[in-house]
C-alpha cells in the first residue's frame, strides 16, 4: 500500500485547475446504462472510483473506453443485471447502476454496499424510490434484488431521519425516466451533481423538470438516445484546494471553478480570515493573517458540505480560538479526529460534534487514513506541519482526487508518493 511522505510548513503558491465532479461522473457512467446508443463524456476525473465504476460497467458487457479525461462508451447490445459484491463493496456508489438497469431491463441485482468507515450508510430510501415506481424489491443473499414488469410513474417522499439523500434522489429519477406517466420526487436533494445529472439526462431524452429544487417532476418518455457532455467542476476539490492555500498562509489561483456552488464553503473560509476575489476564470484564495475560529455545522445544499467537514477540521486545529464542528449527516465522520490529535492538534469529540482548540502548530507525524476526505484532511494538516508527515493507506484519496501529490507539488507543496 503507497504512502505519503510530507515536509510541512512551505506555503504553496500558484494555479491549480480544478477536475470534473467524481460524483456527478459516477451516477452520469452509469445512467448510460438506461440506453442503448454510444457517448462521449468529458472532464471526468481520472480517480479510482471511475476506475471502479468502469470495472463496473465492464461487467455488464458496456464498452468503456478512455482517452485522457474524456470517455467513449458503448451500450449497445446486451447487457447484464448484476453488480458484484467485489466491486460493490470497492465503492457504494456502484448501487448508481439499480435505477438505470431496472428501467431498461425490469430488473436489477446489485450487493449490499454495507457500512463504512464514515457510519452505517442505509439505502431505504433508495428501495423506497424503487417500489414506489411498481417495482418488487427484496434483500437476498446480501444482494438487493428488483423487479418489475412495468414501471409506473408515483409521488414518493425522498427523506430521511439526516434529510434528502443524494443517492436515492438520483436513482429513482434514473428509473423513472421511462415509467408511464408522471413521477414527483419530493424531498429530493438539490445538490449541483443531482442537477448535472438531470442536465445530462435531459441531453439524452428525458422530461425532466424541477432539478435543483426539493420536488422534482419527472414526465415518462419513450426513447432516450445517446449524446456527449462535459461534467461539471468538482466542488469539493475546489474546497480542498481552497482549504490548502488558507492552511499553508498561501496564495492558490483555482481555476475552472463555480463559485456558486461553493458559496457556503467560501463564507466559512472568510470567516478564518482568507481573502478572497473572483474574476470570470476562477477564483484567488490568499491567507495573510493568523486563522481565525469558527462554527460549523454540514447541512444538505446549499448548507456546509459533509464532504468538507474533516478538511475544515484540519484548519480550525490551527485557529487562534475554539470551535465547533458538527456533522449532522454523518454522526461518525470522525475517524480523522485522533489522527490529528497525534499531530498536537486539541480536539475533542463528543457524539456528532468536535470541540477545537487550536494550537499554534501542528508536529509531523505517523498517522492512517481512513476515508477519502479524511485522508484529504491529513495531507492538509501535514503540508502546515513542522516536521515530517508520514500517511499510510492513502489508496483512499486515490478514489476522489487526480495526481494530487503533483497537483500539490505545482505550488510548491513537498509531497511524495512512497510504492510499497
Ligand atoms: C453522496 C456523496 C457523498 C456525500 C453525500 C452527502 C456520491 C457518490 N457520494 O453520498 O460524497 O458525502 O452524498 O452529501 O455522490 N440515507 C438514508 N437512507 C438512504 C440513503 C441515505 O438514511 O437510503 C442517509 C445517509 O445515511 C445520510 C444522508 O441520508 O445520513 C445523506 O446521504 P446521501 O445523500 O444518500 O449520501 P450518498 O448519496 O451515499
Amino acid at each position: 500500500m503507497d504512502k505519503f511522505i510530507i515536509e510541512g510548513g512551505r506555503r504553496l503558491e500558484g494555479r491549480v485547475d480544478i477536475k470534473g465532479a467524481k460524483n456527478s461522473a459516477l451516477p452520469i457512467l452509469a445512467s448510460t446504462l438506461l440506453v442503448e446508443d454510444e457517448f462521449r463524456i468529458e472532464n471526468i476525473p481520472m480517480v479510482r472510483d471511475i476506475v471502479t465504476m468502469k470495472k463496473v460497467l465492464e461487467t455488464l458487457g458496456v464498452l468503456v473506453s478512455f482517452n485522457g479525461n474524456s470517455v467513449y462508451i458503448d451500450t449497445r447490445g446486451a447487457v447484464g443485471y448484476e453488480a458484484p459484491y467485489e466491486l460493490v463493496k470497492q465503492m457504494r456508489a456502484s448501487y448508481y447502476v439499480l435505477g438505470p438497469l431496472l428501467s431498461r431491463l425490469g430488473r436489477a441485482r446489485v450487493s449490499l454496499p454495507g457500512g463504512c468507515a464514515i457510519g452505517s450508510r442505509p439505502v431505504d430510501l433508495h428501495i423506497k424510490g424503487m417500489r414506489s415506481l411498481g417495482a418488487q424489491v427484496s434483500v437476498v443473499h446480501g444482494y438487493i434484488e428488483v423487479c418489475a414488469d412495468s414501471l409506473r410513474g408515483s409521488h414518493v417522499l425522498l427523506e430521511g431521519a439526516n434529510g434528502p439523500s443524494v443517492g436515492a434522489t438520483i436513482n429513482t429519477m434514473m428509473a423513472s425516466l421511462r415509467a408511464r406517466g408522471v413521477t414527483i420526487i419530493e424531498g429530493a436533494a438539490m445538490e449541483p451533481e443531482v442537477v448535472d445529472v438531470a442536465n445530462f439526462l435531459k441531453r439524452c431524452g428525458a422530461n425532466i423538470q424541477g432539478e435543483g429544487t426539493r420536488r422534482i417532476e419527472i414526465r415518462g418518455v419513450q426513447k432516450l438516445s445517446g449524446c456527449k457532455y462535459r461534467i461539471i467542476p468538482d466542488r469539493i476539490e475546489a474546497g480542498t484546494f481552497a482549504v490548502a492555500a488558507a492552511i499553508t498562509k498561501g496564495d492558490i489561483y483555482l481555476s475552472n471553478v463555480e463559485c456558486d456552488c461553493i458559496e457556503s464553503i467560501l463564507t466559512k473560509l472568510k470567516e478564518t480570515g482568507v481573502i478572497i476575489s473572483k474574476d470570470k476564470r476562477g477564483l484567488r484564495i490568499r491567507m495573510d493573517g493568523n486563522i481565525m475560529p469558527t462554527d460549523i455545522e454540514t447541512a444538505p445544499y446549499p448548507g456546509f458540505p459533509t464532504d468538507m467537514q474533516a478538511q475544515f477540521t484540519s484548519l480550525l486545529a490551527l485557529s487562534n480560538g475554539v470551535s465547533i464542528v458538527k456533522d449532522a449527516i454523518f454522526e461518525e465522520r470522525f475517524m480523522h479526529v485522533p489522527e490529528l490529535v497525534r499531530m498536537g492538534a486539541n480536539l475533542h469529540q463528543e457524539s456528532d460534534y468536535v470541540i477545537i482548540k487550536g494550537v499554534p502548530y501542528l508536529s509531523g507525524a505517523q498517522v492512517m487514513a481512513s476515508d477519502l476526505r479524511a485522508s484529504a484532511a491529513l495531507v492538509l494538516a501535514g503540508l502546515a506541519a513542522q516536521g515530517t508527515t508520514e500517511i499510510s493507506r492513502i489508496y483512499h484519496i486515490d478514489r476522489g482526487y487526480e495526481s494530487i501529490e503533483e497537483r500539490f507539488q505545482s505550488l510548491g507543496a513537498e509531497i511524495w508518493r512512497l510504492k510499497e
